[in-house]
């Protein structure tokens, strides 16, 4: 099974159902409030590690009782924690309101913005997990300086590196001529690449850039054409909280596994549409067992 290493956020999400949006100073009645296991690194490794990879996650959660349980959540999902420190920060969190079938994200740090580059320098020098890593993955909810350290790192080290650009910020041109793989959303994308055209910016990324465009699918350029791998159809949409990292830990599983790009889209857009059937960032990424049930799921999809 490929291994695979989460750099990247793990945060408790407090999740708000509104059939109303307030306006500024509007008070309006919601519907449900619950709370979840999230952070986009996390998210990304509990899809990884459902599918089968052997994930490991590096970054930071607090000394708080939200640390605890957020550890625990990784652990029982069978991605190994060894690489995560306890700091004196409270653990990250997300304010998350799901109206009219999408949500929008407030996201706060906390221990997650105390994973420094020194913290993954030690980690680099004391374990061997990104060494030993068939690829490794990194968003945004990370210090900044971290992902340009995890950048050079990986590169210095011949180790694959996915970077998902979540939330946008923006990176020069020599990074990301680093990275194996970059995936923004449509969004992310204007951020990264402002006033230039989708199809021109895709052609001087072969094989390397990837934009996922929701409920379109994906669309990337194979050095010859783009194309774009379409989404599953779901009827029942219920939450698409974190379906993004569903489909980027899905995607890293089958890439790692040994499939091309463009069947790598294929399993991560069947997995993306699993994942938002049911409530929570992490609830509905599925395994491999439910991956192969699937009537779009190939045949010649081979996983050891
Ligand atoms: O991508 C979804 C995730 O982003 C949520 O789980 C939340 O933690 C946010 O930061």
């Amino acid at each position: 099974m490929p291994k695979i290493t989460v750099v990247g956020s793990i945060s408790t999400d407090f999740v708000v159902e509104t059939e109303k949006r307030p306006s500024m100073g509007e008070t309006v009645e919601g519907k449900t409030f619950s709370t979840s296991f999230g952070g986009k690194g996390a998210n990304q490794a509990v899809a990884a590690a459902r599918l089968g990879g052997v994930t490991h996650m590096l970054g930071a959660v607090g000394q708080d009782p939200f640390g605890y349980e957020l550890l625990n959540n990784l652990k029982h999902n069978h991605v190994f924690v060894s690489g995560v420190e306890r700091v004196t920060h409270s653990s990250g969190s997300a304010f998350i309101t799901l109206f009219e079938r999408d949500n929008s994200i407030i996201y706060v740090p906390g221990a997650n913005g105390e994973y420094s580059p020194d913290k993954l320098e030690a980690c680099i020098e004391n374990q061997s997990v990104i060494q030993e890593s068939d690829l490794v993955m990194v968003q945004n909810e990370t210090p900044d300086e971290t992902v340009r350290k995890l950048i050079e790192k990986c590169h210095e080290l011949h180790v694959p590196l996915l970077l998902n650009p979540a939330p946008a910020r923006e990176l020069d041109q020599a990074l990301i001529e680093k990275v194996s793989f970059i995936t923004p959303n449509e969004t992310e994308f204007d951020v990264l690449f402002p006033g230039q055209k989708r199809e021109d910016v895709l052609r001087r990324y072969p094989n390397k850039l990837i934009i996922t465009l929701g409920s379109k699918g994906a669309t990337y350029f194979d050095g010859e054409t783009v194309q774009t791998v379409p989404s599953l159809k779901v009827e029942n949409v219920v939450d698409t909280t974190g379906a993004g990292d569903t489909f980027n830990g899905a995607f890293a599983f089958a890439f790692a596994s040994g499939l091309s790009i463009k069947d790598s889209i294929q399993f991560a857009n069947i997995a993306a549409g699993l994942s938002i059937q049911k409530v929570g960032a992490q609830t509905g990424a599925p395994t491999l067992e439910e991956m192969k049930e699937h009537e779009h799921f190939e045949k010649a999809w081979n996983f050891k």
